[in-house]
């Protein structure tokens, strides 16, 4: 059956490379499949799993009282945009305790060499090599086999990072894992965990086929494989692009405020951040994201917008038609061009666009904002997605207990 799951952190209001990356088709999934599930009835629905990962989010200092205001307004976020707790099990992560067990029961599989490799850490690793200030060796020393890996270097730089920073690629493959999920919708910067998790669900496969409490008699029948391999759901703009520098992807956590515009932001700060955005010298509209990526990224950005509208006002019965709805940042691209309204059109349609868009979610935002506080409405939300979630999450973290011998 098919199981749909993805997450993401509450550092922060969601950005537009959040939402074009990976939110809107939360939605669309969503929308598309409540569509097919209302035509027909012969196939198990599909199930839908969107968590807010608390548990992610402490892998990197967080002061507590912002992490608090954060998850709350992670949720409303997720509503704002239109995910229906009623359709999909909308929920925090760190208040499904299966999450963490799983993830030490797979930590347990993944070797060290192989997390060392991925992007993300090393990243962090380049990050921390740049700006740490230069710490003593330890004393003892490294011993002979991690010498000639040079981890003596590398375990200087890991000082101050934590051991959950390491591991989080595993606890996102247990939270992927947990629900069985078959597709995972995600923005390009997540594809490498994905592998992981598939990488984990294979392992996990192969040394515990079958549970060992099984009868021979039944064993001899083809199981299907105990995890299904998460596949991922890429949208058109898998990497929107930062306004202040087009070489770098748009994140929460980049210094410069106005390199990201935020689901929250009114109309004034959309319209200083994007004509603050860097483009090129050149005067005509094209759609090179080699040669003109700061052009390219706007022009990514309106189509994106438009698709989305586009799929607002038509409910499509494919579930993953979302990123061919709508049109092409070439055909924006010719359109501005033909204008000849050159970067200040450029700059206007973005505005606009993104007006349009997000206007209508604030509202939403504010309006639920002001509910919570009235009735404690999300906090009900929170409540009804821990438990449907605690149902498969149990299911899942038993067998896996059994099959390794825990039961
Ligand atoms: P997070 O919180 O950084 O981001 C949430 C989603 O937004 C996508 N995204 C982007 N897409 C396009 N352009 C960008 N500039 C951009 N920035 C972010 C991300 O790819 C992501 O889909 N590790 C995850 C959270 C997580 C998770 C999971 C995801 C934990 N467990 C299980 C899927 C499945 C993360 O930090 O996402």
């Amino acid at each position: 059956p098919m199981c749909i799951f993805s997450g993401i952190q509450p550092t922060g209001v969601p950005h537009i490379g959040n939402l074009l990356g990976a939110l809107f088709n939360w939605v669309s999934i969503q929308n598309s499949l409540q569509a097919s599930r209302a035509s027909s009835s012969s196939t198990p629905p599909p199930e839908l799993y969107f968590s807010i990962v608390g548990l992610h989010a402490l892998t990197i200092p967080q002061n507590p009282a912002t992490l608090a205001q954060e998850r709350k307004d992670m949720l409303a976020s997720l509503l704002a945009i239109g995910l229906d707790p009623e359709q999909s099990t909308i929920y925090h992560q760190d208040e499904v305790g299966e999450h963490a067990q799983l993830h030490w029961l797979l930590s347990c599989l993944v070797s060290m060499g192989r997390l060392r490799r991925m992007t993300t850490w090393k990243g962090k690793i380049a990050t921390a090599r740049g700006t740490a200030t230069p710490v003593e060796p330890e004393q003892g020393g490294p011993t002979a086999g991690e010498a000639d890996e040079g981890i003596a270097d590398v375990d200087e730089e890991h000082r101050d990072l934590s051991l959950g920073l390491f591991s989080y690629p595993v606890l996102q493959a247990a939270d992927i894992l947990l629900y069985k999920a078959t597709h995972v919708p995600i923005g390009q910067d997540q594809v490498q965990h994905l592998e992981l998790a598939r990488d984990i669900a294979a392992t996990f496969n192969k040394r515990f086929p079958s549970s060992h409490t099984t009868p021979k008699s039944s064993k001899s029948r083809r199981e299907p494989p105990f995890f299904p391999l998460p596949q991922p759901l890429i949208t058109s703009t898998p990497k929107i692009l930062s306004l202040r520098d087009p070489t770098a992807k748009m994140s929460k956590s980049a210094p410069d405020p106005a390199s990201r515009i935020l689901l929250t932001d009114d109309d004034t700060a959309i319209r200083a951040k994007v004509k603050r955005a860097v483009t090129d010298t050149e005067r005509s509209i094209s759609f090179d994201p080699e040669g003109r990526p700061g052009v390219s990224s706007l022009l990514s950005i309106i189509a994106a917008l438009r698709s989305y509208q586009a799929q607002q006002t038509q409910s499509t019965l494919d579930p993953f038609a979302a990123a061919s709805a709508g049109v092409t940042p070439k055909e924006v691209a010719q359109q501005l061009d033909s204008s000849g309204g050159g970067h200040a059109l450029l700059k206007e349609t973005v505005t606009s666009a993104l007006i349009e868009v997000l206007g209508p979610i604030r509202e939403r935002f504010q309006q639920l904002k002001e509910r919570e506080a009235q009735s404690g409405y999300l906090e009900q939300v929170a409540a009804l997605g821990r438990e449907k979630a605690s149902v498969r999450a149990k299911e899942t973290l038993g067998e896996v207990k059994e099959r390794m011998g825990l039961r």
